[in-house]
């Protein structure tokens, strides 16, 4: 399939759920406000792959990326609850270390780059079609 469809509506706020996208998995994460802000309030200067945050948001609070770490291609922690999200509180990349931020931002460790946005559109208020 090349694309998928997620409904977002019974992902409660600090929640993550994992869709499967061409094989790959995406992360929807329903931001809380304090991750939006804290995303918001980091200066570029601060940032190895600099973006603001607002350019890698469709609509809050929501928050769609590529689940695969841009060193060397692992699953990062971070959508469980229980799951170590890192020194900037979004994913943990256990292979070697890399510390993504709440707008899976690289701020730490090997990987080169962001977590990947991928191409999506909000189809309804709550349903996005990603692809
Ligand atoms: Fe993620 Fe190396 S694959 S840190």
């Amino acid at each position: 399939r090349s694309t998928t469809e997620a409904d977002l509506a019974p992902i409660e706020v600090g929640q993550a759920v994992t869709v499967v996208w061409r094989g790959k998995p995406v992360f929807i994460r329903h931001r809380a406000a304090k991750e939006i802000e804290e995303a918001r309030q980091t200066p570029l200067s601060d940032l190895k792959d600099p973006e603001a945050d607002q350019r890698r948001v469709i609509k809050d609070p929501w928050l769609v990326m590529v689940g695969i770490c841009t060193h060397l291609g692992c699953v990062p922690l971070g959508q469980k609850p229980t799951d170590a999200k890192g020194e900037y509180g979004g994913w943990f990349c256990p292979c070697h270390g890399s510390h993504y931020d709440t707008s899976g931002r690289i701020r730490k460790g090997p990987a080169p780059k962001n977590l990947v946005v991928p191409p999506y559109a909000f189809t309804s208020n709550t349903r996005i079609r990603i692809g």
